[in-house]
Formats: C-alpha cells, structure tokens, sequence
C-alpha cells in the first residue's frame, strides 16, 4: 500500500516552478494555486488540484486540512557552517565597538578561533550540539540545508566535520547536503605557506573525501588576506579535476573578482558577493552559477547588503541562505533574513520565495528533486499560519511556519 498524505483545501499553495534556478525577472514568476489540495503518495508529490476523491481515498488521520493557511515549498539553506566547536560572542561585542571582522581574525581570532575547539570537540560532543541547531532550523522551515567543514583544517577534524554531517542525517529528518571547506583560512601550522596549505588539502584530505562520499560540494574563502584569486582558481580546477562540485566564498568584505571565477569555473554558487563588481554581477548574469546571497552575515558584520534588485535586474538567478556560523552569524532566523531581503535589499516577496527554495536547490545541485511544489518532486512542504505569502515579509522577523513536511512526513508541528 502507497503510503499518503493528504494536504487539502489550502488557501494558496505558492510555488517557483521547474527543474533549474530561475534568472532575473523569472523570479517572481511564482505560481499561485487558491483553494487547492496536494495529494502525497510515498514522499513524493503525486498531484495537485481539487479533486474530491481524494478525501475519501486517503485515510483521514492521513489528512491536513490547510483551509487559510498557504503552503510553500521547504526552504533551502544552501550555505551554512552547523557543525563547530565553542562560542564567539567576544569577538561579536568587539565588532561592535569598532574592531572589525578582519581584524580579529588577523590576531588569531576568528574562523582559527573556532578551528581550536573544533580540534577539542569529540564527534559525539559535535551531533549533540548540531541536533539542537538543525532542531531549530526546522522549526523555521529548513528541509535541506547545506554544511561546510572548515573548522579542522587539518586531516582529522575535516574528515570528522564531515562523518558528523552524515552521521546527522540518519539521527533527524533535515537532508544535509555536504562541502569540504578545508580552504576556509591558513591554519597557524602553515602561517605564511598558503600554497603548502591548499596543496596538503589537495593530497592528503581530499582524496579520502572523495572515496568515502563525504562532500559533493569543494568550497575556498577567496578574499584579500585569505586565499588569493588565482590560488582560489588553481585549488578549484584541482577539486573539480577530482570530482567534486564547486562553490566559492566571493567578494565578501573587499571586490577581488571572486564572482567572475565562479562564474568561469562554472560553480554551483558563487556566495556573498556584497562588494561584487558591476563585470562580475555580468558573468553571474551570463552563468548558469547562483548568486547566493547571505543577509544576515552583512548584518551582524554590519556590512553593506549584496546588491539583490541590482543583480536580479541584470538577470542573476539569487538565492537567500542564512550563513549560520559561530562567527560572522550567528543566526537561522529564516525570518530575519526574509525581513532584510525584502525591506533592505529590493526584492519582492515572490523573488524571495524563489530564493530559498528552487534556487537554493540549485545551489546545492537538486533543482530536479526538491525547491517546487511539482508532479513527482520530493514532497519537501512548509505550511504557514496565514492565509497569504505576502504575510513572510509583513509579519516582520516572526516565523509563521506551522508546519514542516519532509518526504511526504509530517516533521514539525
Ligand atoms: O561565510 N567568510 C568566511 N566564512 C564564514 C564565516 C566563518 C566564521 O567566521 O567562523 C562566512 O561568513
Ligand atoms: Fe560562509
């Protein structure tokens, strides 16, 4: 017997649709169904209409009746770091009395700040502390998210960042999508041997994460002071010579031509992009790699925010992702990010929408699966409170999800 679920007479159901990120005005073309039910057969989406034979079919504690409230598709966090050891709140209130990201990380603080805990941390001791995020980031809608190593940057504790990540998705329903960030800075045993460094990762890690299937994604923190452009394009082209698929760290905090590589090496994403230059929002536009943007990092950096309506007008395909990290972020709030999409950045709601969901998907390479609310797609569903999309935005920084679907299964209620 199928197994089902039946989500019916819904307000709105609101989705982006298709199998590839949508570019520039495609973006609020989202799709609006009133009054509509979802018919769910064995996690997948089977149909969707009014089909009265449905509540007769389908079992009745099988049934959520939806009537005013909207349903949309599973928000994607295509860009996180989850799993890490210890806490920066110092380094936070120093931000704010002046000093900046850099700074702090030029004297040791920072991404090597968290790497010493990290190295401290059992694996054990990283799943317990994860659960509890991933825990919340359902509550707020999450069904995939992404999540980068980065916090070893040596051998062992990449390779343990990312065994937890895969060991997490057996314990809890939230799909994690894997990235080895082992390029995430110069760990102190390598100061000044950035390319002893990238080489060491690219002999020794690597390898061993590839054979296991531990990441699908090979990121690098591109930035002045960090990993320059041309040793971020001969590191990338190595990994994806390996096998792997590529994701950047781009044009965060100086313009250094990061989103031009992305585009060039063709990665899934290229991600931040607060001080992208006008050429390199063109090769975006002219790429099939999306502009991932991070809000809520611009934020708490209190950083200028990436050029959201600048880039979807040239015809960049944007997604929004929450940058959840110990440092330059701590935060989830899906809401927050939504409020400062829309208000600070330019977008509309719909653009929104279709940024944390179908173009997320395709940040992280599962447009065909997952991000619509489509015939045959994994049945990923959020359903809100309210009877409207537009009630994201409006009920500013609250979260209004009222309950999480996950392949077909009720997660979170
Ligand atoms: O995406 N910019 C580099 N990496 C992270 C921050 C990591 C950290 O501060 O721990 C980011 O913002
Ligand atoms: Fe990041």
């Amino acid at each position: 017997m199928a197994e089902q679920l039946l989500i019916k007479n819904a307000a709105q159901v609101v989705t982006p649709l298709g199998q590839t990120a949508l570019k520039g005005a495609a973006m609020k073309e989202v799709r609006i169904y009133e009054n509509t039910s979802i018919l769910i057969e064995d996690g997948r989406i089977k149909a969707i209409g009014n089909d009265s034979s449905w509540e007769t079919e389908v079992p009745v504690e099988q049934q959520i009746d939806a009537t005013g409230k909207t349903v949309l598709p599973g928000f994607v966090d295509s860009h996180t770091h989850f799993v890490f050891g210890g806490y920066r709140a110092d380094e936070f209130l120093w931000r704010m009395e002046g000093m900046t990201y850099m700074e702090i990380m030029e004297r040791g603080g920072g991404i090597n700040n968290t790497m010493k805990a990290t190295r401290n941390a059992s694996a054990e001791e990283l799943i317990d502390h994860s659960l509890d995020i991933l825990h919340k980031m359902l509550a707020f809608g999450i069904t995939t998210v992404e999540g980068k190593s980065g916090y070893g940057m040596d051998h062992d504790t990449e390779i343990r960042q990312l065994e937890v990540m895969k060991e997490l998705e057996k314990r809890q329903p939230v799909e994690i999508v894997r990235t080895f960030l082992g390029a995430h800075s110069i760990p102190p045993e390598y100061k000044g041997r950035n390319q002893e460094f990238l080489q060491f990762l690219v002999d020794e890690v690597m390898p061993e994460v590839k054979q296991q299937e531990l990441a699908q994604f090979c990121d690098i923190f591109c930035e002045k002071g960090v990993f320059s452009i041309e040793e971020s394009r001969k590191f990338l082209q190595q990994a994806k010579d390996m096998g792997f698929d590529l994701k950047i760290h781009a044009d965060e905090i100086v313009t250094l031509g990061g989103a031009e590589l992305g585009a060039e090496l063709g990665c899934h994403s290229a991600d931040h992009l607060l001080h992208a230059s006008d050429e390199g929002i063109k090769a975006l536009a002219n790429s099939n790699t999306v502009a991932t943007l991070l809000p809520t990092t611009a934020f708490c950096l209190k950083e200028p925010f990436a050029p959201a309506r600048k880039m979807i007008d040239a015809g960049c395909a944007v997604a929004l992702a929450t940058d959840f990290n110990p440092g330059s972020g701590f935060t989830n709030s899906v809401p927050l990010m939504i409020a400062l999409g829309v208000i600070y950045m330019g977008m509309t709601a719909e653009e929104a929408i279709t940024a944390l969901t179908l173009n997320g998907a395709a940040a992280v390479g599962r447009a065909d699966q997952i991000g619509s609310i489509e015939e045959g797609k994994q049945a990923d569903i959020v359903i809100l409170q309210y009877p409207s999309y537009k009630f994201l935005p409006y009920h500013t920084g609250v979260n209004i999800v009222e309950t999480v679907i996950k392949k077909g299964k009720v997660v979170h209620q």
